[in-house]
């Protein structure tokens, strides 16, 4: 497969680059060498520090960043639980900065050298705390990004506030960037997310339990490998919301591997980077066992707005619905007659009366309201049942698309 991309914000210049067939198919590899020319290691992990690495990488290449960065927790010594037994907290060097100042400078760093490397409509999720985040948003804010939403990460089980100090710290958040405002065409699988969410919009406060449990990657002395391990489910949610199979995910800050393993199984390509190599070993090994799911399972199923559009009168035309007929809501509240012109004259007190309009018209008069989908409001009596008009609709749809 290739790739064509158009050039970063300030060199126009096209480039290509090639990605080896078998390359999705190969088991996840450890780089440590930084190459000198700019190829797309696909399903790889890479040794060093995310900045330097990103700045090799090709511009405008990736379709989808999720970052998990150090969240400068500040801790100040070991926190006990009332039984006196040590909170097993995030003390790693690599979580700890100097001064705001100094983790400002850190930030600004990585999310410019991450956006040099995101394709013109991708986008990016960066999850943190009460701790990074306000300083993380602005920061992605004067950097050009276009914040789309943020996203509450309500924990189904947070640890408690053993001091009774404080509130339970219950959640963290992640803000959802789009590269800049002039993002317009940025994935959204807006209707399969709809779809599993018992057909109501997906909302922006996700209840979702801690990684725990089997889920865990442990030592042999039965010890956490990474201390802030992100749940599967999180970065499924993520990945299944913003890319199609077969996009290529970045994760800069790829701890114990979370983002690719997900990714392998929902079919995406991944590139981490990660500057501790035992880390980067746990990930790589935790990846080969992740067998990816069938095409059937993972093919976002096809949104509303992306099937043919049919007219009311090609129904008509299709021999499906007739003029003259008479349809009802579900309840059989409201009739109106088929007319044919493909329009509808609604019954008022028993008479056909001289209201005449689309199905979404005369839908939406007959309940009193502002608007009506007339594909669903309107059926027809068959064989003594009622059938949604939407259902002849579909009937065209299929014929369409067995002609193509
Ligand atoms: C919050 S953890 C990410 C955890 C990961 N999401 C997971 O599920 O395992 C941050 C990771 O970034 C790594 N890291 C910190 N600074 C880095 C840098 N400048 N470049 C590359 N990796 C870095 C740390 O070693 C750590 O593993």
């Amino acid at each position: 497969m290739r790739i064509a991309r158009a050039g970063t914000a300030s060199s126009k210049t096209q480039q290509k680059v090639s990605r080896p067939e078998s390359s999705r198919a190969r088991l996840p590899a450890v780089q440590t060498a930084v190459p000198s020319s700019p190829v797309l290691p696909f399903n790889q992990i890479l040794i060093g520090d995310c900045v330097e690495r990103l700045e090799h990488l090709p511009a405008e290449s990736v379709d989808l960043v999720f970052a998990d960065p150090p969240y400068n927790l500040q801790l100040e010594g070991a926190l006990s639980r009332p039984d006196q037994s040590v909170v097993d907290g995030v003390d790693e060097a690599w979580d700890k900065f100097s001064s705001f100042s100094d983790y400002d400078s850190f930030t600004r760093a990585w999310l410019t050298a991450a956006r040099r490397v995101m394709k013109p409509d991708a986008t990016i999720f960066v999850i943190g705390s009460y701790h990074n985040i306000f300083r993380v948003g602005t920061i992605l804010q004067d950097l050009g990004f276009w914040i789309l939403n943020d996203i509450v990460w309500r924990k189904a089980n947070p640890m408690p506030n053993f001091r009774g100090r404080r509130f339970t710290n219950a959640h963290e958040t992640m803000i959802w960037a789009a590269k800049s405002a002039e993002t317009k065409s940025y994935t959204f699988n807006y209707e399969a997310l709809k779809a599993g969410n018992e057909d109501c919009q997906m909302r922006s406060d996700w209840f979702l339990p801690i990684c725990t449990g089997t889920e865990r990657l442990k030592n042999d002395d039965g010890g956490k490998v990474h201390p802030t391990q992100k749940p599967e489910a999180l970065l499924a949610r993520v990945i299944l919301s913003a890319s199609h199979a077969g996009d290529l995910v970045l994760d800069p800050f790829f701890g114990s591997g979370t983002t690719g393993a997900v990714a392998k199984r929902l079919g995406r390509s991944f590139i981490g980077i990660e500057r501790d190599t035992a880390y980067a070993k746990a990930a790589r090994d935790r990846i080969a066992e992740v067998t990816p799911l069938p095409e059937t399972a993972i093919a976002v199923a096809p949104s509303k707005r992306s099937l043919p559009r049919v007219a009311f009168t090609e129904v008509i035309e299709a021999g499906l619905i007739a003029a003259g007929d008479i349809l009802t809501d579900a309840q059989r509240r409201h009739r109106a007659m088929v007319r044919a012109d493909g329009t509808l004259s609604l019954f008022a007190a028993g008479q056909c009366a001289a209201i005449i309009g689309s199905i979404h018209k005369i839908g939406a008069l007959a309940q009193g309201l502002p608007a009506c989908n007339g594909w669903t409001f309107w059926h027809l009596e068959k064989n003594g049942a009622l059938a949604p008009i939407d259902e002849m609709r579909g009937q065209i749809r299929e014929a369409m698309q067995a002609a193509e």
